[in-house]
Formats: C-alpha cells, structure tokens, sequence
C-alpha cells in the first residue's frame, strides 16, 4: 500500500475517535516511518514497509488512546516530554502557571522551590531550563511518575538542579524553601471524565477527593505550616469561591486567582503573613 493509499484508510479509521484524523493519521504514520510530516506529502506514492505495525498504532488511537501515550511523547512549553501510561500528559493549561511561577521568581530573585506532584517533570523542568541557578525539589507519591521525570531531568541535563523525592505532599521536604508550585489532582471522585482521560491516565493524578479540592487544602495548610513564602497551584474551574473562603481563615497576606485562555478560573497564587514566616 502507498503511503496516500495508507493515509486514506487511517483517516477513515479515525473519523469517530480524533477531531482531526487526517492530521494525526499523518502524524503517526510519519512517527511509524521515522520521518517528517512533510515527507509524506513528497513521498504519496512510496510503498509503507511494515503496514501492520501501522495499523496497530491507528488501532490504539481508535480505541481513543491519547496520541502522546502512543509516541511516548508530549511538547510541552519548549521541551518535549517523555511521558507513558501511569503519568499524566501536562496539559497546556498548566504553561499558564509556569509563567506566573516565573515572574515571581525573578521580583523576589528566589533561588529554591519545590513542586508537589512532579508527573512527567513538566513545571520542573520548564523552571529549570529558565532560571539557571534555580533549585528545586520535586516529589510525587508514586513511582511511575518519578521514574519518567528522572528520564525527562537527564534528558536535559538538570539533574544538578531538580532533587526528585518520593514523598507524601511535602511531607518529605525539610529543606528551607521559598516557593512552592503545585498541579495537584484536584477533580473530584465522582466527575465523569471523557474516555480517552479516564481509561487511560492515571487516577493518583486526577482525583484529588470527595470534594476534589481536599489536597489543594491541606498544600496551602503545609506550606504555611512550613513558613514558606508563596504558593501557586492550579485548580478546577469551580473552586475559587471554596479556596477563597478557605484561606480567609487560614490568614494569607494575599490571594491572587488567574484564568486560563478559555477565562474559566484555573488556579491561584498565595502570599502568606510576612509577620508569620
Ligand atoms: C495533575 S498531575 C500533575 C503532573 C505535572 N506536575 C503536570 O503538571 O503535568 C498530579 C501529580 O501529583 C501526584 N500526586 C497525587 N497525590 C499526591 C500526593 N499526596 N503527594 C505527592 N504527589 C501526589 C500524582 O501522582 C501526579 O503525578
């Protein structure tokens, strides 16, 4: 089969799992072949070597398996990511928070941070690469996760900058830090996700409780506890107004809330009581 001839049938394979199957067919067949996209296009009627194996990748794809766990790989800000099944898929959104975590820390010059639930080392690495000087300690609770930030921090030689612990929250941080950023799971147990998110990524990164936002609560409750300066977090579109109210009793010198491009709020920044550090 040609490589037109074989583009033709993905597509149609695809109609009903991917808004744009034309576009991820070329996408995966160009992975298959190890090629550029463009080659396809110079190249219609060259003949596919191993159509079978093809065929495999658009079958996962079908059965709505995200494209990123099928290439083992996602782009990200300006890095690509090595990421697999048991480790979330950063998600655009999440470039949002990084450029607020940034600007803080060039005002306020901070030199160390830590990150609660690093997942594949998006936030991590994406601080790192900006900000040279900068160290921080990522944890996550489970292994996975880890393993593959690990992969992420060699593959752009960070590893004098990125501590990687396994740790509940920041229990395991003893350190003194000035930041804390975080993209916890914060959905609640019972949300119906689509099928491609809830069949495929992981739950440990997902829910984050009954309600959903009990782990963002107890980070701004550890991260006080620790006398640490600020924290940024992303959160769901729904739970400002319950943050809000929850940190009026906590005491914070502010709280900032920002929204992601779609204006739904997405997450905020919390500087806490000068007098209490
Ligand atoms: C939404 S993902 C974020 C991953 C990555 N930071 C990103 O933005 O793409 C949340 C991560 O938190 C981890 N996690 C869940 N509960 C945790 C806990 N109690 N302590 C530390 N990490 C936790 C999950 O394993 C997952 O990797």
């Amino acid at each position: 089969m040609t490589i037109k001839q074989t583009l033709n049938r993905a597509k149609s394979q695809l109609q009903n799992s991917c808004e744009r199957p034309q576009y991820e067919a070329e996408l995966l067949l160009a992975y298959h072949l190890k090629k550029e996209r463009i080659y396809l296009m110079t190249h219609e009627y060259e003949e596919v070597c191993d159509v079978e194996g093809f065929e495999s990748l658009i079958e996962r794809r079908a059965n709505h398996e995200p494209y990123e766990y099928i290439v083992g790989e996602a782009s990200f800000y300006d890095v690509h990511l090595m990421v697999e099944k048991g480790v979330l898929i950063p998600r655009p959104e999440t470039e949002i928070l990084i450029d607020l975590v940034a600007d803080i820390i060039s005002k306020e010059k901070i030199c160390s941070i830590a990150e609660i639930g690093v997942g594949s080392g998006a936030i991590s690495v994406v601080l790192a690469r900006k900000f040279p000087t900068l160290h921080s300690i990522a944890t996550d609770i489970c292994d996975a996760p880890l393993r593959v930030a690990q992969q992420n921090i060699e593959k752009y030689k960070l590893q004098h900058q990125i501590t990687l612990r396994k740790s509940n929250l920041m229990d395991e941080v003893s350190e003194s830090i000035e930041l804390v950023v975080s993209n916890p799971p914060y959905i609640a147990d019972d949300f119906v996700l689509a099928s491609n998110v809830a069949e495929y990524e992981p739950k440990e990164a997902l829910f984050g409780g009954r309600v959903g936002d009990e782990l963002l609560k107890q980070i701004i409750l550890d991260v006080k506890a620790k006398g640490i300066g600020y924290l940024a977090c992303e959160m769901g579109y729904d739970q400002k107004e319950p943050i809000e109210a929850f940190v009026k009793d906590v005491g914070v010198e502010y709280i900032k809330f920002y929204q992601d491009l779609a204006g739904f709020d997405r997450g905020f920044v919390i500087r806490f009581i000068k007098e209490q550090l």
